[in-house]
């Protein structure tokens, strides 16, 4: 049997593709402050500014394409029951080929309703102010924002708990409750951190090996210790 090797990815491995991280060298967002853009209550302050940011963010991403870092997890494939675990709205992980994707903060390319957050729809357009759902209310990003709940971790804790190998690829490892998963892997197992500015308590794991670099060839480096 495969050994389960657990991925997870924050905005730094889509960085060589083109898409900015998070929080550039300012603290902002490609120009906005973070709660701006990326909370319940930004939304409500203004909420044309905030569906034209994530109108921006989805055109953009239309432009742009996986790069080495997204191909080599599908090549450890060959070899591991690969499961990753993204912070990433993105759709690169799915575009270079990975089959198993969790999106822990929602997707761009979807929109769902203010009022019922079960329906979810398909959406490579502009949201516009007055889109509305079938039950006639506002349309939003299917994106999770600060202090909103996160469906998707109890399965996220589950997949990490199970892992044999941890990666964890260009992520600050500041947004919560994301960044705690890393609390959940079983005692002793092998965990890579690939990022250029790696921010991890050396001292609280016992088995991390820290590659400095940038995704795509700290991939290639991973690749090499990870496949025989
Ligand atoms: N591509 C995306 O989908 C995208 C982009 C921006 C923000 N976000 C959202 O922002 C939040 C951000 O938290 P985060 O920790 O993912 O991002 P972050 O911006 O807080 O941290 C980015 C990390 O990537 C590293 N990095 C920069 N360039 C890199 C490269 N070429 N290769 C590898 N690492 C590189 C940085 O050193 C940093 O540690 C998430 O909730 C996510 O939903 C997503």
């Amino acid at each position: 049997m495969k050994k389960r090797l657990v991925v997870l990815t924050g905005a730094g491995i889509s960085a060589e593709s083109g898409i900015e991280t998070f929080r550039g060298a300012d603290g902002l967002w490609e120009g906005h402050d973070i709660y701006e853009v990326a909370s319940p209550q930004g939304f409500r302050a203004n909420p044309e500014l905030v569906l034209n940011f994530y109108n921006q963010r989805r055109k953009q991403l239309l432009t742009v394409s996986p790069n080495k870092a997204h191909e080599s997890l599908v090549k450890l494939e060959d070899s591991y029951h690969v499961d990753i675990v993204t912070q990433n709205v993105d759709d690169l992980h799915e575009r270079a080929g990975s089959t198993n994707i969790l999106h822990l903060h929602g997707e761009l390319l979807k929109s769902r309703s203010t009022f019922d957050p079960n329906l979810v729809y398909n959406c490579k357009k502009d949201i516009a102010y007055g889109n509305r759902c079938e039950k006639n209310s506002q349309l939003r990003p299917h994106i999770v924002w600060f202090g909103e709940d996160v469906p998707m971790l109890e399965k996220a804790i589950e997949i990490t708990k199970k892992a044999d190998i941890l990666v964890i690829i260009g992520t600050s490892m500041q947004v919560y409750p994301a960044a705690s998963l890393i609390d959940y892997v079983s005692k002793n197992i092998p965990i890579y951190f690939i990022d250029p500015k790696p921010v991890v308590n050396k001292n609280a794991f016992n088995n991390l090996t820290i590659i400095k670099d940038v995704a795509s060839s700290g991939t290639q480096q991973l690749l090499t210790m990870l496949i025989d």
